[in-house]
């Protein structure tokens, strides 16, 4: 019998029910239902349609995850949970379900950060996580640096988009460019076979005062707009529009910001190692130039397999098992779900 903890996480903050299970550091199962075909329909996320989603998925994935692992649940030594940030209504079900299983079970219950344990996840995959850690979150719902000296304890925000979030960037100008939702995928796709320099899009946030203030924050909006306007332009001057140019192109403005921005936070502040998660990092580009610029500046590169980076259950399984090794003590059973939770706050 392994010393190692038997964790189960749930997380239910977007549209996916996730549940995952892992042993220490070590992923057992990574169970998720996706409401995200229910809302294709209305180009974004719908909260109570993900809420109604969660509740009905729920059970089901918790079985399954067991199942799946081979482990009953009266094996677990402690639930985690996605406390925040999130769509409230959607955080309820998650912290509901965690805390009739806490009681049930008799075991404790760690709330937890979403936005920690898109780093927590790492481990998973490629073993503890380097002391600290320059982190770019990069998802539908977020954009942000932040500085992980302890992911359980210690999580420092340099940066963070003061408008869109990067993948919502990428969803916008995908409906523009008349492609599905979530778009980032398409987008992706449609990429390789465009000139990603074939129109300059506007760079947000990297010159002048704008970077004396922003150094380390993003802006997306601008280049949204950018891109709509150009491709209206193209369209009243009954022109055909060269979708896969346009989405290169776009792509790359967006990854050159992302890319630049992350290395010279770690120049900045003498970080080695920097890890990408969040829905975006499964971008093949990004992936691509993050790991030119690193090499380039000495950094060492982390980017968990695209399962991890989405929205999953392991990932909150991983960063509860690492609060249990490290002995925190469990959040209190009547811990709210914060839809606003600060990434500061690691723990509810
Ligand atoms: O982390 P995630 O699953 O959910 C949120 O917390 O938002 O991220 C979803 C986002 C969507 O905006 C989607 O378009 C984007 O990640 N995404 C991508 C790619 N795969 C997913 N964006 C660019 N390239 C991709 N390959
Ligand atoms: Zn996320």
């Amino acid at each position: 019998m392994s010393d190692e903890p038997l964790v189960l996480g749930i997380e239910t903050s977007c549209d996916e029910t996730g549940v995952g299970i892992v042993r220490g550091s070590t992923l057992l199962v990574d169970a998720i239902a996706s409401s995200v075909d229910e809302h294709a329909r209305f180009g974004g996320v719908v909260p109570e349609v993900a809420s109604r989603a969660h509740l009905e998925a729920m059970v089901p994935t918790i079985e399954r995850a067991c199942r799946d692992a081979g482990v009953r649940l009266e094996d677990v030594d402690a639930v985690a949970v996605t406390a925040g940030p999130g769509l409230a209504g959607a955080l309820l079900v998650g912290v509901a379900a965690a805390k009739a299983l806490a009681v049930g079970l008799g075991r404790p219950i760690y709330g937890v950060n979403h936005l920690a344990a898109h780093v927590a996840v790492d481990v998973l995959e490629h073993g503890p996580l380097p002391e600290p850690t320059m982190a770019l979150l990069v998802s539908g719902g977020h954009s942000s640096l932040l500085l992980v000296p302890d992911v359980t304890g210690d999580v420092r925000p340099l940066g963070a988009t003061i408008d869109d979030a990067a993948g919502e960037a990428f969803d916008k100008v995908a409906r523009v460019l008349g492609l599905p939702f979530p778009g980032g995928p398409h987008i992706d796709r449609v990429a390789r076979e465009g000139n990603r320099v074939a129109i300059d899009f506007p760079r947000g946030l990297t010159t002048g005062r704008d970077l004396e203030r922003y150094r380390f924050d993003f802006s997306f909006s601008g280049l949204k707009t950018a891109v709509s306007r150009w491709v209206q332009l193209r369209q009243a001057a009954g022109e055909s529009v060269p979708v896969a140019d346009v989405a290169a192109s776009f792509q790359e403005a967006v990854v050159d910001v992302l890319t630049r921005k992350a290395v010279a936070a770690c120049r900045d502040q003498g970080v080695d190692d920097l890890l990408i998660g969040g829905g975006v990092a499964a971008n093949s580009r990004l992936r691509a130039l993050a790991q030119e610029r690193c090499d380039r500046a000495g950094v060492r590169l982390r980017v968990p397999r695209p399962g991890l980076c989405t929205d999953n259950g392991a990932m909150v399984a991983a960063l509860g098992a690492a609060f249990v090794t490290r002995g925190r003590e469990p959040s209190e059973l009547d811990l709210p779900a914060d839809s606003s939770m600060l990434v500061t706050t690691v723990q509810a």
